[in-house]
Order: structure tokens, then sequence, then C-alpha cells
């Protein structure tokens, strides 16, 4: 198996790159920090796969399209894309500054088309291939003082659902994921009760095995099925009243 993931320097993504390097898969690393990535790399090919790294940043186009054909030449083929990079953060709205959430939205929005795409003409001639994206619950519905992050989450989970119309038929499975509270970098600083906080190795196993299945949508944990539903329909006046 071979598999690129974005993001594999911490969390998810790290954890996604055992989870594969323990089947032997050759696994694509991808992330900005080198002495983190290095770290990876040296734990993927101790849990018997092999790595190849590749330090950059996945708003940059030109950056991800020649790691993606570098990897496509040492491999030979593609089966699995992971488009997991992401930054969380603030808005900012009242800086007057569009810098900060510019940034986000460029990193996870930019950062998924840049990293996919690149491998859409090798998966199709193939006549197979997995994709599969990190978005977030924060995606079904715009979170106070995250618009950044919940609008970056809500365009991938619709980018998602709209490829799989064009790649279904080629063989191309694309797998939109909708984490809740996992425990990682990200989520660390965070001082209220996370709700069903997942640890990545957790997380990683089963996103793992939704993209094995070709599902189209997976949110975990499973309770957040229940909750989504109901947090999309509450009214504006109610999460309002609960926020101030
Ligand atoms: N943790 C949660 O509760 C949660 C919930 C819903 C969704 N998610 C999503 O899950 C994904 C993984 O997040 P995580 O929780 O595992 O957090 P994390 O530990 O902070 O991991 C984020 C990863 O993305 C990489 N990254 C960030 N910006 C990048 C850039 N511009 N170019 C290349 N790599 C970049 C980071 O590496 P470098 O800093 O080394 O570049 C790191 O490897 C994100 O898309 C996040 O939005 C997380």
């Amino acid at each position: 198996m071979n598999i690129f993931i974005t993001g594999a320097s911490s969390g998810i993504g790290e954890s996604l790159a055992y989870h594969y390097a323990q089947k032997g898969a050759t696994v694509g690393l991808v992330a900005r920090r080198e002495d983190r990535l290095k770290a990876v790399e040296d734990k993927v090919k101790e849990l018997g796969g092999n790595a190849i790294s590749f330090i950059l940043d996945v708003a940059n186009q030109d950056d991800v399209q020649n790691a993606a054909n570098a990897f496509l030449e040492q491999t030979g083929r593609i089966d699995t894309v992971i488009a997991n990079a992401g930054v969380g953060g603030s808005d900012k709205l009242s800086s007057g500054d569009a810098s900060t959430i510019n940034n986000i939205l460029s990193i996870n929005i930019l950062g998924v088309t840049n990293t996919v795409i690149p491998f859409i003409p090798s998966m199709k001639e193939q006549k197979s291939g997995q994709i599969c994206i990190i978005s977030s619950i924060a995606g079904t519905r715009g979170l106070i003082g995250h618009g950044g992050y919940s609008g970056s989450k809500a365009a991938v989970r619709v980018l998602g659902d709209s490829w799989d119309y064009s790649l279904s038929r080629h063989n191309i499975s694309t797998t939109v994921v909708f984490p809740g509270w996992i425990a990682t970098e990200m989520t660390a600083g965070h001082s209220f009760k996370m709700l069903f906080l997942m640890d990545s190795e957790t997380a990683s196993r089963k996103i793992a095995k939704a993209i094995q299945k070709g599902k189209r949508k997976y949110i975990l944990p499973w309770q957040w099925n229940i909750i989504v539903p109901i947090f999309r329909f509450l009214p504006r006046w109610l999460i309002k009243l609960v926020s101030v």
C-alpha cells in the first residue's frame, strides 16, 4: 500500500502513519516541522513501514505538486491520499487584519485541493484509489468566533461531496471525516470539558477502517451522529443565550 498523509508530524496524521506502517505500507509524510517529521519517519520504519518525508507548507501548490510527483515516481502508484493537515484559531474579527483568518482558510481549504488533485490522474489511470479529507463537526454549522475554521471545514465537506460524484465512477472513493474532540496538540490547550474526547490512536484506527470501507461520510466518536443533527437545527437565539 502507498499512502500519502499530510499533517503527519503530530496528532491524527502521525497516528495514521503508524497505523499504516504496521501494515508494511509506504507512507508519504508531509508537514512543516522537520524535527518532528524525522521522528515520525524513524518510528514508521521501526514499525515495519517505508517512509518518504516532505517538509513543506500544504498551502504552497507547487511544493505539494512536486512532492506528489516525487512520491509517485518512487512508489509507482498511489492507493490512499489523506488530506489531514489543518490549523485552528479564532477569526480575530476586530483586528482589522484579515491575515489570521486567511491563513486558516488557505491551509485548511487550499491545503486539501493542493494535496488531492495531483493524485487524481494516477488514480483514474489505475481505476482505483481512496481519498480521505479530514473535515470536522465544526464544519456543520458556523461556530462563534471561529467562522474561518468552521467555514474551511464546511468547504472541504462540500468539495468531498462534489468530487465523489465525478470520481466514484472511476472506482475512486472519497471519504470525508468529521471528528469531534480528539486529544492532539490542537486540543491540548482547551480548558473546557471536551465531550466524548477520543485518543488519536483510536481515531486513526477508526478513520482507516472508514476509508477501507469506502464510506462517503464518517463522524467520530459515534455520539456526535446524534448531537450534530440537533446542533444544526438549534435556533440562533438559543445559541446566543448560552454563549454569553
Ligand atoms: N483534534 C481535534 O479535536 C480535531 C477535531 C476535528 C478536526 N480535526 C482536524 O484534524 C486534522 C489534524 O489535526 P490534529 O488534531 O491532529 O492536530 P495537530 O496535532 O495540531 O496536527 C496538525 C497537523 O497539521 C500539520 N500542518 C498544519 N499546518 C500545516 C501546513 N501549512 N502545511 C503542512 N502541514 C501543516 C501540522 O504539522 P506542522 O505544524 O509540522 O506543519 C500537524 O502535523 C486537522 O485538519 C484538524 O482540523 C481535529
